[in-house]
């Protein structure tokens, strides 16, 4: 697998993530497609190119053992990209079940399920045994996969155990984490009952890393709050060893999305959009179909909107995509019921027999297509109740050099931090406030939305994917050598 590389003195990163880049998917004939995976960490990670890059995941299906798997596996391997296998049961309880159904919900401030009966506190148990099982085995494949002067980066909330397995088996081994989605208020995270055995075993990394100065912040407090560990402007300490936590905000690739819009098909794209939306303003949502996203509640503020703005009813349309996601948690069942009920009532109330206000789509968007959207659209929505940072907003950004369209953003998002200047920000619980945003996006001079634009655009050019996965890197790789100072003296 690692052969191909031409710069054979580049060190060699592996990323860890629980999910690979691309999902196997079972074509009708039988055959294996691989298909893009969906969400910010792997849209940030595809545009990091600076590395040889090796990809340690799981694919997203199950394949017994025997002449397929070896087959997806060999396909897999012409990218760099290594599968960990993971049988369903374990799937279940430890990617549905403990990290969809506690860890992503408590991250997000959602606090554990209130009917915990006596039967799901062993559910919980269960969970975690396989939460276990399932790291134990990503860190089987990573040692396999490890060869010395490598780095090792592991992903998100899935894998907080990983740190402690690897290193205990491989202490000179350079081990980063970091975290994509928010780390809550030590007050929230305490909850957890695993709380400590989390923290103890994602300490073990060199350097721990979060998007924004306030996650670093709350998982600095957890760990002196709950561990009585000694919080440091550097970190975490504990008996004279630390750990570095800091903040290092993602971005995007802009170029990959500045070539794209001179792509033939996406021009061709373009211009049957702007010909199908000719005389109204359009308002994009791209979101994956989770609570945390917080669709309903920009649903609610574009009905509220219509309902108060009779002048802008069959002028303004809102294209909302929903990228299915999680399909077997229940939460996410309930959620894409509740979206369809209320976009059906909005276009059942305010739909005309030639406009429908609300054209909502359940599927993932070729790229091609969705450069177009973004590029032909006069706003967009985010309006996530917690999100660890959104690249939604930055992907945006990044295709509007020709309109310069409105961004809508949520307080609540990572992004906020970043493109607070230059979005309208909105606290999406307030469904009032959302649709005044979306008038006054609706009515901004031109004057304020270029200048808006331009102040969002700086950022997303200066502040890519790259550049962040080289500050993380160049940090890891100097963690060692203070912690090397550190004893010598
Ligand atoms: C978020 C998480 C990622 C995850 C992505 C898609 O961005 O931080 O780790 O891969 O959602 O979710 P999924 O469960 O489909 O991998």
């Amino acid at each position: 697998v690692y052969q191909t590389y031409e710069n054979a003195s580049q060190q060699r990163l592996i990323v860890v993530a629980n999910r690979l880049p691309v999902s196997a998917v079972r074509e009708r004939d039988g055959s294996w497609s691989l298909q893009v995976s969906a969400g910010g960490l792997v849209s940030a990670l595809m545009g990091v190119s600076n590395f040889k890059t090796c990809w340690i995941g799981w694919p997203g299906v199950y394949v017994p053992e025997g002449p397929e798997r070896d087959a997806l596996t060999a396909a897999l391997a012409k990218e760099c990209y290594v599968p960990v296998y993971l049988d369903p049961k374990i799937v279940d309880l430890h990617y549905n079940g403990f990290c969809n159904s506690v860890l992503w919900q408590l991250f997000h401030y959602v606090p554990l399920n209130m009917d915990s009966k006596l039967s799901e506190t062993r559910t919980l148990q269960f969970q975690w045994a396989a939460h276990q099982s399932a790291n134990q085995r990503f860190a089987d494949v990573v040692l396999r996969n490890y060869s010395a002067g490598d780095v090792v980066w592991v992903q998100d909330y899935h894998l907080m155990l990983l740190p402690a397995m690897l290193k205990n088996r491989a202490p000179k081994m350079k081990v980063g984490w970091f975290l994509h989605t928010p780390f809550p208020s030590s007050e929230i995270y305490r909850t957890l009952p695993v709380r400590e055995e989390v923290l103890r075993a994602v300490l073990k990394a060199d350097l721990i890393g979060f998007h924004t100065y306030d996650y670093a912040r709350h998982f600095v407090s957890a760990c002196t709050r709950i561990l009585g560990l000694e919080g440091t402007p550097e970190g975490v300490e504990d008996n004279g060893s630390l750990t570095r936590v800091a903040a290092f905000p993602i971005g995007i690739d802009p170029e990959r999305f500045a070539r794209a819009l001179e792509k033939p098909n996406v021009k061709a794209h373009i211009a049957q959009l702007l010909n199908r939306y000719a005389g109204r303003k359009v308002m994009l949502g791209v979101d994956r179909l989770d609570m945390i996203k917080g669709i309903p509640q920009k649903l609610l503020a574009f009905e509220k909107f219509l309902e108060e703005h009779p002048q802008w009813r069959d002028k303004v349309l809102l294209v909302q995509i929903a990228v299915p996601s999680r399909t077997d948690v229940p939460e996410y069942q309930r959620l894409r019921s509740m979206v369809h009920e209320i976009v059906g009532r909005i276009n059942g109330h305010y739909g005309t027999l030639t406009h429908v206000p609300i054209h909502h789509l359940d599927r993932q968007l070729a790229f091609h297509e969705l450069c177009a959207l973004y590029a032909v659209t006069d706003i967009a929505l985010v309006t996530s109740l917690r999100d660890g940072m959104n690249l939604v907003s930055y992907e945006y950004v990044a295709c509007q050099s020709d309109n310069a369209g409105v961004l809508v953003l949520s307080e609540f998002a990572g992004a906020a931090q970043s493109l607070g200047a230059g979005a309208i920000l909105v606290n999406p619980w307030n469904i009032t406030d959302m649709a005044a945003a979306i008038e006054d996006a609706l009515t901004m001079s031109d004057q304020e939305r270029r200048e808006r634009h331009r102040q969002n655009y700086m950022h997303v050019t200066i502040h890519t994917s790259q550049t962040w996965a080289d500050t993380f890197i160049s940090e890891l790789n100097d963690t060692h050598v203070e912690a090397e100072l550190r004893t010598k003296h």
